[in-house]
């Protein structure tokens, strides 16, 4: 069970990865673009293979930008060069429901040994489907689910169950992740791993009364300290 950091900037995994609490690190393209990673392919490349470099051997995920079946298996394969540590991030489908992307995931596991990571799904099903097409890595949108009025809980802990019965090797991953509370829970109910955006990490991390018992220690330590150049 483990952590992974949802961004796209340099600083916050090199934070992150000198505390050794992230065991990799997940983007798309709304995360790049978000993070200030502008310039098309060529900026997608150099902050991969940073990213990669900074956690490797630890796994970053890139997703394809193009839903066209040979655009997402030759970006696919292109990614996977850029270095060992490189998963590539498939859509479970196209925006209106196509269905190639299985197909492009299964061939890029099977046939060109690329790990693939299938992203954007909403329910235990979903990922059921992905985890028999051979997907390393199945992504669920907690929040996302949440945000519709189910419990992301419920479709973890279904999903776990079917793919150990099933004797099923990928992992699940839970994104979109929204509050603190949803790391551990989702943990609890069996996800193999959340990934959490920066803010979040800190927030688990940081806690108000903590920061007022380390005072009173400090503190504390100061006044002993006094006194003894008193005596
Ligand atoms: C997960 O892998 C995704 O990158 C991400 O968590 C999606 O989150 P969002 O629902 O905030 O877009």
């Amino acid at each position: 069970m483990s952590i992974f950091l949802d961004t796209g900037k340099l600083e916050e995994v090199e934070k992150y990865m000198r505390m050794g609490i992230i065991r990799g690190v997940t983007t798309n393209p709304t995360i790049l673009l978000k993070d200030g990673v502008t310039g098309g392919m060529q900026a997608i490349k150099e902050q991969s293979v940073k990213i990669a470099n900074i956690i490797s051997p630890y796994p970053l995920s890139v997703e394809v930008t193009t839903n066209d079946k040979q655009g997402m298996i030759d970006q696919a394969r292109e990614f996977s060069k850029w270095a060992e540590n490189i998963c590539v991030k498939i859509t479970i489908h196209g925006p209106n429901g196509e269905l190639e992307n299985l197909e492009a995931a299964h061939e890029l596991e099977t046939k060109h040994h690329v790990r693939i990571n299938v992203t954007a799904m909403m329910s235990a099903q979903q990922c059921f489907l992905a985890a028999m097409a051979g997907a390393s890595y199945l992504s669920l949108f907690g929040g996302r689910v949440n945000n519709m009025g189910y419990n992301a809980c419920d479709e973890i802990v279904k999903l776990r169950k079917v793919l150990d019965q099933f004797e099923l090797k990928s992992e699940i991953i839970i994104g979109s992740t929204r509050e603190i509370l949803n790391v551990i829970e989702w943990l609890a109910a069996g996800a193999h791993i959340v990934t959490v955006g920066p803010n979040l990490l800190e927030g688990m991390l940081i806690h108000p009364y903590s920061k007022e018992t380390v005072k009173m220690f400090l503190d504390d330590a100061k006044k002993a300290e006094a006194m003894l150049h008193q005596t």
